[in-house]
């Protein structure tokens, strides 16, 4: 039996995912609402990041700590045991959250004005910080191909002549689930370097990949070397960590490293604290063949939704390259947004994410995320079935 097929219950465990739908899908009670919406998972930690914790929680003295040379070598090791990337320890810079790194990095490299390029449909923070920071988003949306979605790189090379300062890239792609081929990231940075846009791209779903797919990182791509890159990495989706808040930024340009540093200090941030720490170092040394054994749990999961919802009149669904998450095409049943979301919660009482949470480019499409075990996840379908009965 699988470690996966466990159901920890997370309801008042000041789980977002599970305490807070009231606030989000603004109803009054949620108590009978199962949620596969935000993304992390409903498993456990693996083992060793919970006796690490545990370790360092047996130490009473919480005083100031840095991150030890050993967690830097063990992440260090991961990519490159598993990417053949070799990071440069000097490169890394520690973050509490891709998502405050992603807000520093906009805020180092441009200025209030300037033009951030995204592809839609996308993970909302690559809209929303660069808008809530004074920076103008040049959506180009990806082009929809086989139930997946291809980058249309003449349209983004039209964007970019427009004066685009940086492009923010998601790989692999949060919601679709997409990994960008080599060629594509080559095609990426050839065009950033010919209009010397600087290049964020956002790898935390790195680690979670299917079948016979493979995650390049960009740092990895021909000529990245001469682009001005910033990679943002994490073991939070991985490992499901996400509560303990950490991320790396690696910027092997010590120009650019440098710029980020200063921005660091400005707003005092500090690197990773010791629990943190502690869990990223025995995340990294420890937790690979939990992950095998969750990338094999999640594709029989993936693998029933899809045999499942692909039967229904109206939707679609394809098996993504990575990531736990599924993007279902509800187009064909010609309900709306509002519609579909109201029979969601309130007959079918499950809580997916609506399409256009993701920009306008995800109108007609649902976010499940099936990171749970197999039984929670045939509730899902059977309330999703219900909702469109
Ligand atoms: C593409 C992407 N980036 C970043 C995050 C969140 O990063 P963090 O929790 O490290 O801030 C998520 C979470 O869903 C994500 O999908």
């Amino acid at each position: 039996m699988s470690i996966f097929n466990e159901t920890v219950s997370r309801r008042k465990s000041q789980s977002f995912k599970w305490d807070q739908m009231e606030k989000i899908y603004n109803i009054p009670d949620a108590s009978d609402i199962l949620p596969m919406w935000v993304a992390d998972m409903d498993f456990a930690a693996p083992k060793e990041v919970i006796e690490a914790i545990e370790k360092r929680l047996q130490h009473p003295v919480f005083g100031y700590s840095y991150v030890c040379d050993g967690c830097k070598d063990a992440i260090v090791q991961w990519f490159e045991r598993r990417y053949n990337w070799t990071i440069d320890l000097q490169s890394i810079l520690f973050h509490h959250g891709v998502v405050p790194a992603i807000a520093s990095i906009i805020e180092t490299f441009t200025a209030p004005g300037d033009k951030v390029a995204i592809s839609t449909p996308v993970y909302p923070p690559f809209f929303n910080i660069p808008t809530a920071q004074g920076r103008v988003v040049e959506a180009c949306d990806l082009v929809e191909k086989n139930g997946s979605y291809v980058f249309d790189f003449a349209a983004l090379e039209e964007t970019f002549k427009r004066g685009v300062r940086m492009y923010i890239l998601c790989n692999p792609h949060n919601p679709a689930g997409v990994v960008w081929s080599r060629e594509d990231l080559e095609q990426l940075v050839s065009l950033c370097i010919q209009y010397e846009v600087y290049l964020l791209s956002d790898e935390i779903h790195a680690d979670i990949i299917f079948d016979n797919k493979k995650y390049v990182p960009i740092l990895t791509v021909k000529d990245a070397e001469k682009a001005k890159i910033i990679s943002c990495i994490a073991p939070t989706k991985t490992f499901n960590l996400a509560g303990i808040q950490a991320a790396m930024m690696v910027v092997p340009n010590s120009k650019l490293l440098a710029q980020l540093e200063l921005n660091a200090q400005a707003h005092g941030q500090m690197a990773l604290n010791a629990f943190a720490s502690a869990a990223v170092q025995a995340a990294y040394s420890h937790g690979e063949a939990w992950l095998d054994k969750l990338i094999s749990y999640l594709s029989i999961n993936m693998a029933y939704v899809l045999k499942e919802l692909n039967a229904l009149e109206g939707i679609s669904v394809t098996q993504p390259d990575g990531t736990y998450l599924l993007w279902i095409d509800y187009r064909q049943t010609g309900l709306s947004e509002n519609d579909i979301m109201e029979r969601l919660l309130t007959k079918g009482k499950l809580a997916l994410e609506p399409g256009t949470k993701y920009g306008q480019a995800g109108e007609g499409f649902l976010r499940m995320n099936v990171a749970c075990s197999l039984a929670t996840v045939q509730e899902g379908v059977s309330r999703f079935k219900q909702a469109l009965a």
